[in-house]
């Protein structure tokens, strides 16, 4: 058994005040009896395996590690030795429980079973801690874990520090592990109120260092979240809508906060969302293309129409403008151009237990959506209301498997419902298809190799002629194939082809259209909105053809025709040779606009549009149609390229020769720069025609 020592004489010996390695910490107190200090120059009677611990405790920070801190003395376990990959166990010799409570210190991984470190009594493991790292980013900062122990007063036990996992965070850090009659971790701070409004705003911070929010109502936990809050001025305001919960006496918790910090103080209520007068007026926020009240966006999600709306369900964190805490935002549109959003649709079951993508149906005239349950799998919710409440189906997960992002389409030949599914069976990534007769009992139909995330199938005519008809399947990437589907496999007939090029993702086609077409929405990855309450934006909502060309059948995108609903002025250039770069056109100033132009290269290498300074130009020598740094391989037809480019304040969308390529670019100009002009280099092009037209806002305000 290891004797017992004092922490403080031990912080004496080492010169160091052990309460002010973090301000915010608990002194330690005097009852306090070392099991493990991690001092010495070996692991003083601990046995290691495998090769993620060495002979002896780190001191500090290893090779190719983000600074680790927050330990006490000089050293620590630390298993990053030999990086991610390296796994292994590091046990104690047994030692006798004689305190209410074992304090460690913990850091690293967040993998529970994997990266964490066991107390084991009578050979089982009674307690378990580990980092607070899931993800890539985070912090190598070590903090206080307390298990209350005092039901095996007496009792011999060994602590066993486990890293079993490899990959981002796939380590595990510890120091200081002592036992006493006092817990060192902090107490998460508290605040009673009563819900008096429907909305709470909550002050973010980006940056700042991420919480766990608790709101519970009657003890019970209603949400749960991660959110940078503010302890000063913030960034923007989130919020939160407790509708449902009107009158009752509501407990916010949030992990520890420093003392003195002000920021569950700050968590206010309201009647509105934050900033009534002021949304949707964002110096940023895109006129004509999709974006959320507030926070994250990222896949569209459930792209149904139904009883004269069109949703679009998107994958959200409400409370913050990074990736995180994944919901089911929603909004609906009668013209899939003007959206109105409403309140969440999907909550993550728990926290933890993320809502990820998938997909919407209308079935016996109600709505159903399938999504990923992160802890779970396929699940289904069903909706009774247009959408607007929704609940889950009692047999969730209707489908258990490694993967993500389902798709369901009606096969009418077969008259069942078939699921496209990301599947990630050991060794391989594809995607699998499933069948269902009630959308709850499923079969496993076939896969298709060599496709990632979030797929989606249809059904398209070739030229507009019905009676020949192909399949496409695509996946997130942007990447297609075309071939055929019996209900039960796809076969390729194609390779796989691009149609678009840049930051478009993980896309998705509307079910259920009232008119046959095929209306796909991307999301435009990576077009950040510096400054703003918001985060991400969709592509405009394109319609889908497939066409015969010289190269064989492709796929065509064009903008959706209800884009033109929303021009407010239009302007017309006459046709004209074009040399070097023109001045900014008269009485032009560029936002939001759809502009036309049809040019004939001629002898010039590089010519086309400066649009707020930004080159949107066809690249003669190397057939390429350029905008910012995303280029796309374009033939010219009967010597001329036509380009119908959509700007809006983040993104410029070019698509060249009637939706032969389309291009998503990520794109802030410069505030005071709103110019449009021509240029030609190398030479002399030829602007056969150029139409510019002004687009009004899709926010109805
Ligand atoms: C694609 C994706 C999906 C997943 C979702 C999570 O962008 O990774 O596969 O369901 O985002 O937000």
């Amino acid at each position: 058994m290891i004797g017992p020592r004092s922490l403080a004489t031990l912080a004496l010996a080492l010169g160091l005040s052990v309460a002010s390695v973090r301000g915010d910490e608990p002194t330690v107190p005097p009852d306090a009896l070392i099991i493990a200090d991690f001092e010495g120059d070996d692991y003083a009677g601990w046995i290691a395996t495998g090769d993620a611990f060495g002979p002896r405790p780190a001191r500090g920070t290893l090779a190719g590690q983000m600074h680790v801190d927050g330990f006490l003395g000089l050293g620590l376990v630390n298993s990053f030795l030999g990086g991610d990959a390296a796994a292994g166990t590091l046990t104690s010799p047994p030692f006798e429980i004689r305190r209410k409570t074992i304090n460690l210190l913990v850091g690293g991984g967040k993998f529970s079973g994997e990266t964490c470190v066991d107390l084991l009594v009578d050979g089982r493991v009674v307690r378990s801690a580990t980092g607070p790292n899931g993800r890539p980013g985070g912090s190598e900062r070590l903090g206080w874990a307390s298990w209350d122990v005092a039901e095996f007063a007496g009792k011999s036990a060994t602590i066993r520090v486990v890293d079993a996992r490899g990959g981002s965070w796939g380590h595990i850090n510890v120091d200081h592990i002592v036992q006493s009659d006092r817990r060192l971790q902090p107490e998460p701070a508290r605040r009673d109120l009563v819900v008096s409004s429907r909305y709470l705003h909550l002050p973010v911070k980006n940056g700042a260092a991420k919480r766990r929010l608790k709101l519970l109502v009657d003890g019970r936990t209603i949400r749960e979240f991660e959110i940078e809050l503010a302890d000063g001025p913030p960034d923007f305001l989130a919020f939160a809508d407790l509708a449902e919960f009107r009158g009752r006496p509501l407990v916010i918790e949030a992990d520890p906060v420093p003392p003195g910090s002000t920021d569950l103080s700050m968590i206010a209520q309201a009647e509105t969302p934050p900033d009534p007068e002021g949304l949707y007026r964002e110096r940023l926020r895109p006129r004509f293309h999709f974006t959320s009240r507030r926070g994250w966006l990222n896949d569209p999600n459930g792209l149904v129409y139904h009883e004269g709306e069109y949703h679009l369900f998107y994958q959200h964190n409400p409370y913050g403008w990074d990736w995180g805490n994944m919901h089911w935002g929603h909004a609906v549109s009668p013209d899939l151009v003007r959206w109105t959003e409403l309140p969440i649709a999907i909550y993550p079951r728990r926290f933890g237990d993320w809502a990820f993508s998938g997909s919407a149906v209308v079935d016996k005239g109600g709505l159903i959506a399938a999504f990923t349950s992160t802890g779970r799998g396929e699940c289904i919710a069903t909706s009774a209301d247009r959408g607007r409440t929704w609940a889950e189906v009692p047999g969730n997960p209707i489908l258990a498997h490694e993967g993500r992002d389902p798709k369901i389409i009606w096969h009418e030949p077969t008259k069942r419902w078939v699921m496209v599914v990301y599947d990630e069976a050991p060794g391989r990534k594809s995607i699998a298809l499933h069948a269902s007769p009630d959308l709850k009992s499923w079969t496993y139909l076939s896969r298709v190799d060599d496709f990632f995330e979030c797929p989606d199938l249809f059904e398209l005519p070739v030229d507009g002629d019905p009676a020949r008809t192909r399949w496409v399947l695509h996946a997130a990437d942007g990447l297609y194939v075309i071939g055929t589907f019996d209900g039960e496999e796809f076969r390729k007939e194609s390779g796989k082809h691009r149609l678009w090029s840049g930051n478009f993702y993980a896309a998705q086609s509307f079910s259920d259209m009232p008119d046959g077409r095929r209306v796909q929405v991307g999301w435009a990855r990576g077009v950040t909105f510096p400054g703003m309450p918001f985060n991400q934006q969709m592509t405009v909502p394109v319609e889908l053809t497939l066409r015969t060309t010289p190269e064989g059948v492709r796929m065509f995108a064009e903008p959706v025709r209800e884009v033109a609903s929303l021009v407010r002025k239009t302007h017309r250039v006459p046709a004209r040779g074009i040399v070097g770069t023109e001045p900014p056109m008269p009485g032009i100033s560029v936002d939001a606009v759809a502009i036309r132009l049809e040019i004939e290269p001629g002898s010039a290498t590089m010519s086309g549009l400066l649009v707020r300074g930004t080159r949107v130009a066809y690249d003669a020598k190397s057939r390429e149609v350029r905008c910012g740094d995303v280029v796309a391989h374009l033939d010219p037809i009967d010597g001329r390229i036509a380009l119908q480019i959509l700007v809006d304040r983040g993104s410029i969308e070019v698509f060249g020769n009637g939706g032969r390529v389309a291009l998503s670019v990520g794109v802030i100009p410069p505030d005071g720069e709103r110019s449009l002009r021509l240029f030609a280099e190398g030479g002399t092009s030829r602007l056969r025609s150029l139409q510019v037209d002004e687009l009004g806002a899709i926010w109805g305000r």
